[in-house]
């Protein structure tokens, strides 16, 4: 594995500012976004007058909590351009997200936007070790998903040579990786296990391949899964954060010397954790909801954007700029199974305890007699024998039911049985409706 050694004069001054530095440099650019918000969107204009507050009341970074939040039901009434807070013109880009219902959320980006995020991408993969010179393999997808454009951006931005790759074709995936000998390769964790699985089909040992470091996220994982790619692949595995709504990829990233949570690039992004029933902010540490404030972006401003991401707010270490802790998961994405809270990342934690399955796996719900019903979809490994993998899935089930406290069913299907996806993988299938 690369060397990660870190050397300080590399960084840029305000990764290792002092934090009343920080918070100056923040407090300023908070005046100034919340005026602009204020100024230009008609939305901001009506939320404030409604909650009785003006940008003037922003004193202090503490009076930011007397603003009313965003949501993403907000952006998607102000469907498409509604948002944006400088003329359409001075837009060069646009991307969006896809929601499962309805219309996708649109934003917008300035040139000014766009190098910003180029620069925070940059600074994100030298965190993740990466260095001028190295061959970015990106397989995130290019489009409208933040993804590919991002990452794609950001690596020019650093010096790299990039191989735009974007997802899909897994085959043609293995295969330049073994060409081109990529040292980065920038994917979602569940997609890269797919890749992985096809280099071992091919008869290619994964850990034998030029990558050095993988830059991963999009989707929650745990840190299970993190020692589950760095042996199969032998590098580096580091999380990258981030949502089309406040940028794209590079909001936060963590330090490859540490791998203790990601770091929030906090000279662009105000964060807050809020208890997500009262929408009153927590202090650090505790966990909640993660809620973001744009700090400098120019064409779509966003003040107190719930993410529906739950995690909690650290203290920095490698860097200045506070961590949070790896996402456990959204909000939305949380199973009640008969009064039980379950998230896909404590069965994910669980599974990959078991050597005799895959790390892939899928949580269906259903309804059987009026009850809901949770079965969890795991796969055994090509060298595990059939009758080890029954007993495996008894073995899951019994961990989930000590651990979590729920009882689901485990089904352990045959290598490839789980749906894969080139991009996020989707963790829970709900078939009751
Ligand atoms: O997923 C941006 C991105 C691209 C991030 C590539 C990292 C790498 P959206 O499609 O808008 O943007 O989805 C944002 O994905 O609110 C989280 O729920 C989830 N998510 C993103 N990164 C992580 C991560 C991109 N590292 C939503 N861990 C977010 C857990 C993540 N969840």
């Amino acid at each position: 594995m690369r060397d990660v050694t870190v050397d300080p004069a590399g960084l840029e001054p305000i990764e290792t500012a002092s934090r009343d530095e920080l918070t100056a440099l923040q407090l300023g650019r908070l005046k100034w976004t919340l005026e602009h918000a204020y100024r230009n969107v008609p939305h901001y204009r009506q939320a404030f007058d409604a909650a009785g507050v003006h940008p003037d009341d922003c004193r202090d970074l503490a009076d930011l909590a007397k603003f009313p939040f965003t949501t993403k039901d907000d952006l998607r009434r102000q469907y498409p351009f509604g948002m944006f807070a400088v003329p359409r013109e001075r837009v060069v880009r646009v991307h969006a997200s896809s929601g499962t219902t309805g219309k996708p959320t649109v934003v917008g980006y300035t040139q000014r936007d766009i190098d910003t995020w180029a620069d925070l991408m940059a600074r994100s993969i030298r965190a993740s070790g990466g260095r001028p010179g190295d061959i970015v393999h990106v397989a995130y997808g290019y489009g409208l998903f933040t993804g590919g454009l991002g990452a794609h951006y950001g690596a020019e931005r650093l010096g790299c040579t990039v191989v735009p790759v974007s997802g899909g074709m897994t085959e043609r995936q293995v295969m330049l990786i073994r060409d081109f000998r990529p040292d980065i390769i920038m994917v979602t964790p569940s997609y890269l296990l797919a890749i992985v699985d096809e280099m071992a089909r091919q008869g290619l040992d994964p850990r034998e391949s030029a990558l050095q470091i993988g830059i991963l996220g999009a989707e929650p994982w745990t840190n299970d899964m993190r020692a589950e790619i760095e042996s199969r692949l032998d590098m580096h595995a580091v999380d990258i954060y981030g949502l089309s709504e406040v940028m794209g990829p590079g909001v936060a990233n963590e330090c490859v010397e540490t791998k203790d949570g990601l770091h929030i690039w906090e000279d662009h992004f105000y964060p807050e954790v809020i208890d997500p029933a009262t929408g009153v902010p927590v202090p650090d540490g505790e966990p909640g909801e993660l809620v973001f404030t744009s700090l400098t972006k120019e064409a779509m401003p966003v003040i107190r954007y719930r993410t529906r991401d739950l995690t909690r707010l650290l203290p920095g270490t490698a860097r200045t700029m506070r961590r949070m802790e790896k996402v456990t998961g959204r909000s939305d994405d949380m199973m009640i199974v008969r009064g039980v809270n379950v998230f896909p990342t404590q069965i994910e934690e669980l599974l990959l305890r078991i050597p005799a399955l895959a790390p892939h796996f899928q949580c269906v719900l259903s309804r059987r007699d009026r009850l809901d019903t949770l079965t969890v979809l795991a796969e055994r490994r090509p060298e595990t024998p059939e009758d080890v993998a029954l007993d495996a899935g008894t073995t899951l089930g019994a961990m989930v039911k000590s651990t979590i406290g729920v009882t689901v069913e485990v089904r352990v299907l045959d290598p490839g049985g789980v749906e894969r996806s080139a991009g996020k993988m989707r963790r829970v299938v709900d078939e009751r409706q």
